[in-house]
């Protein structure tokens, strides 16, 4: 049996027609992080916010790593099956349809392993500072899904030749990418606000 139980934060829709959200912190994060940057995108979205449950050096993440942007891709994979399971729980659970998510960094990352490796738990996906998870994924199928993914300038983190990768992967797969590559670092800044609102009010209008 999978063990599904994240602690996580849930948030009831205060307007319907809003997509939920599946929010995804950073390194070092936690369920309450991205609560607000949820409520300033998306208002009225119903909000599901798990915490990781890898611990490095006492930092909550997704998934574990060799070294920064080194990964432990058996460690992705299962840990993306295991959100996977729990966002289908949490949608039983809390009468949701599939969420949004919006990610941060690790969040990010982890989220484009979920669209690769379990494409239906996901309606689009938000990865904010995302690098390629996986080396060598299995071929999606993820039939015109959106995804908006913001990238900083200088981010000494994520390598503009590694986001434009994973812009590539999932394109091929199918989805809808949307890639802008902002003047930022890893941090996020005003622009990507503004931009995650826009896109996922464009996304809506359409699903409407
Ligand atoms: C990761 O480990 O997912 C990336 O290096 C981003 C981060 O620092 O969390």
């Amino acid at each position: 049996m999978t063990e599904t139980s994240f602690i996580h934060r849930f948030e009831p829709a205060t307007s319907a027609g809003s997509p939920p959200l599946l929010l995804l912190h950073g390194t070092g994060g936690d369920e309450d992080d991205l609560l607000g940057l949820g409520k300033m995108i998306s208002p009225g979205s119903a909000l599901l916010s798990p915490r990781g449950r890898v611990l490095e050096h006492g930092m909550p993440r997704f998934f574990r790593r060799l070294a920064e942007g080194v990964f432990d891709e058996d460690d992705v994979r299962r840990r993306a099956l295991e959100l996977g399971d729990f966002v289908a729980d949490a949608r039983q659970r809390y009468g949701i349809a599939a969420p949004v998510a919006v990610g941060f960094s690790n969040g990010a990352n982890i989220a484009a392993a979920l669209l690769l490796l379990k494409p239906d738990v996901l309606a689009g996906a938000i990865l904010l500072r995302a690098m390629v998870p996986l080396s060598d994924p299995q071929k999606a199928e993820l039939g015109g899904k959106p995804v908006l993914l913001l990238s900083g300038q200088a981010d000494p983190i994520v390598p503009a030749s590694n986001s434009a990768r994973l812009a590539t992967l999932l394109s091929q797969a199918g989805a809808r990418v949307t890639h802008k590559v902002l003047p930022a670092g890893h941090q996020l800044s005003q622009a990507d606000v503004a931009l995650a609102r826009d896109w996922i009010g464009s996304v809506t209008a359409k699903a409407a």
